[in-house]
């Protein structure tokens, strides 16, 4: 499972363990109540409104701000897809253990099927969708297709999210670095070998 740096937000768990109640007690806490108990939380963003069924947020993604009507619950690999039909990010095992919904956030990698939507507002979210600069492809994009890295593709846009992390904090990985940075990724296609190679061609080394 991919390590994430979740210190300044609010996980699932500390959500439930925020409001004081369990799942169940989340399916039948709802409207004034429900928005007191994440006011008490410290859940609820000063523009958040938040209703009966559901939140009104916004997020930013590839630099656009988008406004959301979404249930509280709501992670951030559905609102991009669902919500914003940004079908780029992928669900895989929507549990933290693939990796395929891998996206920035806040210059982080994360799991976004493990993440609240509402952890991410105002926050910067970049997904597969914003590497491009219209037909110009990001030169991780263009590696692994000029290295064979990706067979069926569903692993893909995760992979290259995360390989774009490590190569943001440090342009000139080692191998060992390299294979770290995906560990967390899952690809059932064995295409690790080349993803290697891929994001070795586009570092500085
Ligand atoms: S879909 Fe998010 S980790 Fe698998
Ligand atoms: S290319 Fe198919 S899962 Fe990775």
């Amino acid at each position: 499972m991919k390590k994430e740096d979740n210190s300044n937000q609010f996980s699932r768990r500390s959500f439930l363990k925020g409001v004081g109640i369990t799942t169940a007690g989340a399916a039948v806490l709802k409207g004034e109540a429900l928005a007191k108990q994440l006011e008490a939380a410290g859940f609820l963003q000063p523009n958040n409104i938040i209703s009966a069924d559901g939140v009104t947020l916004s997020l930013s993604v590839n630099g656009r701000s988008h406004k959301l009507f979404v249930e509280p619950r709501t992670t951030l690999a559905e609102a991009l897809r669902i919500n914003l039909d940004m079908t780029g990010t992928k669900i895989g095992c929507d549990r933290g253990a693939c990796s395929a919904c891998t996206v920035l956030l806040n210059g982080k990698s994360v799991n976004s099927c493990m993440t609240l939507a509402l952890d991410a507002v105002d926050l910067p979210i970049e997904t597969i969708e914003g590497l491009a600069n219209g037909d110009n492809l990001h030169p991780l994009q263009k590696s692994f297709i000029e290295h064979d890295a990706y067979q069926c593709g569903f692993c893909t846009s995760g992979m290259i999210i995360s390989c774009k992390a490590l190569l943001d904090e440090n342009s000139n990985p080692s191998e060992l670095e390299i294979r770290e940075a995906i560990a967390g990724n899952m690809c059932r296609c064995g295409a690790h070998l080349h993803i290697v190679e891929a994001v070795k061609a586009v570092s500085n080394s």
